[in-house]
């Protein structure tokens, strides 16, 4: 079967590595990809959110399965604008209709989901510029900080949590009045919840459905969890607290219901649910997203042992209860290189050095990279994750970080206190 995977970062990457490897692939394409995807596949240059363009070259290049890594797409609806083409409609693709893709392309859409199926989250309040007042009351009963959502995307920038009642007051009314543009339009205002995150990654056919390992990813820009927001830093997998006592919760209070009330509403699932958990004893749900994570992709795909294509099929064909999931017992990291100032300004286009000099144990996911007569350069924020597996956690993140220190470009940053707190 020949694939097509859309998306361009270190997620795409990790992806394509393990669909490589599956013996049932022929041809895989990414769509765009990036330098690394095109060591393991062929880059095509289409957008992944250019629905008619992938149309064409998924009929021209006899596509047996579309696999979507990040939620645009996804939330734009490439799953329906297939089913809805008798051309396409036979052609899986994997990921949710735009429908349960709301689950991510609307905070307001996923509380009030949670409320439908008493699955443990924040209490909240949905406001708009025709309920402020009662949205200044809901802050009012609130202790600090307060925690304010963009109700779309915001490039991962729509959630903003104050110190203060004043500030948050201010910055609510600045939101509905286009902060995020209409991604703000709604806010949905949070009680606080304390705790530590990690990320589970659920597998469904809409049916049944497979839990992968569970990673942790970090998302400041400092160490010791400080400064700005990223996307990502790096990820650890598995997660200690997220034992067997822990995930028979998860599993009894947030994924039966998730995958049980998505049914029962109609919506058709066929893909990865990422569920952002938080607190260690009573699992809550911070935000549901209808991709898999980046970077915890990066150590995800690590342990799966088994054949992810066919997973896949399990996905498309309805009969994942019939695929087996084996999961690597040790542990994986990954590290990620970040340009000079990233998650704000930063430049592209350095060369990167040291990339055949890093350790053979070390597996290089590129985030950010484009090759260009015949030498890589940076491309993006975050660069390459450095990926390792371990007897553990630390010797796992022993093996990254000297890796890390090989590869080397202007400006180059890493953080080198992944999974202290764990
Ligand atoms: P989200 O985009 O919803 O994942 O929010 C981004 C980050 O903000 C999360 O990973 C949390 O660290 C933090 N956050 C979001 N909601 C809450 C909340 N209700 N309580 C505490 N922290 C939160
Ligand atoms: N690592 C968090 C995310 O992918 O949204």
């Amino acid at each position: 079967m020949n694939i097509l995977l859309l998306g361009s970062g270190g997620r795409e990457h990790a992806i394509a590595w393990k669909i490589a490897q599956s013996p049932k692939v022929d041809k895989l394409f990414i769509a765009p990809g990036n330098a690394g995807t095109a060591q393991v596949g062929t880059n095509v240059h289409i957008k992944a959110d250019d629905f008619q363009a992938i149309k064409d070259f998924v009929l021209a290049n006899n596509v047996g399965m579309v696999v979507v890594g990040p939620e645009d797409p996804l939330v734009k609806g490439v799953y329906d604008f297939f089913k809805n083409d008798a051309s396409l409609t036979d052609i899986p693709v994997i990921g949710p209709s735009k429908a349960g893709a709301q689950l991510e392309g609307s905070k307001d859409f996923a509380k009030a989901f949670m409320m439908r199926h008493n699955i443990p989250t924040a209490r909240y309040k949905s406001i708009t510029a025709e309920n402020l007042e009662e949205g200044y009351a809901f802050l009012e009963s609130l202790a600090a900080p307060y925690v304010l959502k963009a109700d779309g995307l915001a490039a991962g920038k729509g959630v903003l949590i104050l110190e203060t009642l004043e500030e948050a007051k201010k910055e609510l009314g600045d939101m509905l009045n286009g902060m995020f543009g209409d991604a703000s339009k709604t806010v949905v205002i949070e009680e606080f919840l304390t705790g530590i995150e990690c990320s589970v990654f659920v597998m469904t056919d809409g049916t049944n459905y497979k839990v992968l390992p569970v990673a942790k990813d970090y998302k400041r820009i400092g160490e010791g969890n400080t400064g700005l927001n990223t996307g990502g830093m790096g990820a650890v997998s598995p997660v200690p607290f997220a034992d067997e006592a822990y995930m028979a919760k998860v599993d009894e209070q947030i994924i039966r219901p998730t995958i049980e009330g998505l049914k029962a509403e109609g919506i058709d699932y066929k893909g990865f649910i990422f569920l952002g958990l938080i607190n260690e004893n009573d699992p809550k749900v911070i935000e549901y997203n209808c991709r898999m994570g980046d970077p915890e992709t990066e150590v995800v795909m690590l342990r799966i042992q088994s054949d992810l294509v066919d997973l896949l099929e399990g996905v498309a064909e309805g009969n994942l209860d019939k695929r087996t999931l084996t999961i690597d017992p040790r542990a994986a990291v990954t590290v990620m290189l970040v340009s000079g100032g990233y998650p704000e300004a930063y430049e592209k286009g350095k060369l990167i050095y040291g990339l055949d000099d890093v350790p053979s144990d070390n597996i290089l996911f590129h985030a950010g990279t484009v090759a260009a007569s015949g030498r890589i350069m940076t491309n993006g924020g975050r660069v390459i994750a450095v990926s390792s597996y371990g007897a553990d956690k630390e010797e796992a993140l022993a093996r990254s970080f000297a890796g890390a220190k090989k590869i080397l470009f202007d400006k180059k940053y890493f953080r080198s206190d992944i999974g202290f707190d764990l």
